[in-house]
């Protein structure tokens, strides 16, 4: 039985970023074989189970993701997000993430840490709560999970 009120349900927004699109058909050996719709379907049942409020989003340009996290000021309470290659390099995304001030939630699927050295930085771990990264499209419903404990 659901028995919080809207008003009552935290509201998390998921932003995937550039080539999370070809997910399934891009590195299987890497990234697994769902699509990024099975990925969205997976979060959307947990955050159903959980009573959040989900709003989740794809693009493949840095400032449409500036734009969506200055947006989700006022309307989301929690960040989940996986930077794909930006999160290597891109300033505007931490600036961006810093800027609105709402609790971030880095996620990759791949265990970046144990990969080619360009993706052991994150620019914008440190401006997150906290990165999860290696479990796969687990590594979102973990997020998730952790989404709804804060705040
Ligand atoms: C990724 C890891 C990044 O290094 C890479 O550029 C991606 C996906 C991941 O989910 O494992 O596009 O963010």
């Amino acid at each position: 039985m659901n028995t919080n009120n809207n008003a009552d349900k935290k509201r998390i927004l998921v932003i995937h970023g550039p080539n999370l699109n070809l997910q399934g058909t891009r590195q299987q050996n890497v990234y697994g074989g769902m699509t990024l719709d099975d990925i969205n379907a997976a979060i959307e049942a947990l955050a159903a189970e959980l009573e959040v409020e989900l709003r989740i989003l794809q693009s493949n340009h840095e400032g449409e993701i500036v734009d969506a996290i200055h947006e989700a000021r006022g309307c989301a309470d929690v960040v989940i997000i996986n930077a794909g290659a930006l999160t290597h390099y891109s300033y505007a995304i931490r600036d961006a993430l810093s800027g609105v001030g709402l609790p971030a939630i880095e996620v990759h699927l791949s265990n970046i840490h144990a990969r080619e050295p360009f993706r052991h930085e994150s620019v914008i771990a440190p401006v997150a709560v906290g990165q999860i990264c290696g479990f796969g499209p687990s590594s979102y419903t973990l997020a998730l999970r952790a989404a709804k404990e804060l705040v």
